[in-house]
């Protein structure tokens, strides 16, 4: 799985191969600029969803639900998943918890809404958690919410920054497929940041691996462009109309 935001890079993942595509609350992120996911609103997912559900044949489209779109009540996050599936074309939704989040997640499931949830490290908890960075280590707690998200209905499950020992451990008792983000090999699956897994970001946490070094490549490339534009080289005859 990997994240995509608009219909020309969820275009090229899809045609690559990837099995998941997540238009992740990451957004606010890489692509708002924010230090938090916390300010994107479910309008915003919408919009991005929508490009995203569009570009993409063959692979399954998820869409998180943002920061205080689903907190207050079951209710609230039947009602909101809804509008993402009805409006965007998606076919699940994720969110962010286990135990605290069971009643919502098992009312999505009766609903027919197909949710994720998505546990240790939260990022729409990191005023809790003090930093994005933290490596959540508390087992039984870890595997409290991983069992409570299965019981509840959860068709998978995101685990973030968790030790991979505890990942393994999760995985190994649970039916639903693990999908981890700096929680070692062991999971079913595993997920990144597109913009990330690109070097497009220049974020570089341990657990990442760059696949590629576009932001060279593309600084090296729009480089060549000005200074050919300055020089008076492009366009040249073969660029041209006659
Ligand atoms: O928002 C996101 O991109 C995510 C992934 C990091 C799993 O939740």
């Amino acid at each position: 799985m990997v994240t995509a935001y608009d219909y020309l890079w969820a275009g090229i993942y899809d045609e690559a191969g990837v099995d998941a595509i997540l238009v992740g609350d990451s957004l606010g992120m890489v692509v708002q600029g924010h230090k938090t996911t916390l300010p994107v609103t479910l309008e915003q997912m919408i919009y991005h969803g929508e490009m995203v559900a569009r570009a993409v044949k063959r692979a399954l489209v998820i869409v998180d639900l943002p920061f205080m779109t689903y907190q207050v009540s079951p209710a609230q996050g039947v009602e909101n998943a809804g509008r993402i599936l009805k409006e965007t074309g998606a076919a699940a939704v994720k969110l962010e918890g286990g135990v605290h989040q069971a009643a919502t997640i098992r009312a999505l499931a009766e609903a027919d809404i197909p949710v994720m949830a998505h546990v240790g490290m939260r990022p729409q908890s990191v005023n809790k958690f003090g930093a994005m960075s933290k490596v959540q280590r508390d087992e039984e707690l870890l595997l409290a919410d991983a069992k409570a998200a299965e019981a509840a209905g959860a068709f998978g499950i995101v685990l973030e920054l968790i030790p991979r020992s505890i990942a393994g451990k999760i995985t190994a008792e649970l039916s639903i497929p693990t999908i981890g983000i700096g929680a070692g090999p062991e999971c079913d699956g595993q997920v990144l940041v597109s913009c990330d897994m690109l070097g497009l970001s220049g974020f570089q946490p341990r657990f990442l691996k760059k696949y590629a070094d576009l932001r060279s490549t593309v600084i090296s490339a729009t480089r060549d462009y000005v200074r050919e534009v300055s020089d008076g080289t492009f366009p040249d005859a073969a660029h041209s109309h006659e």
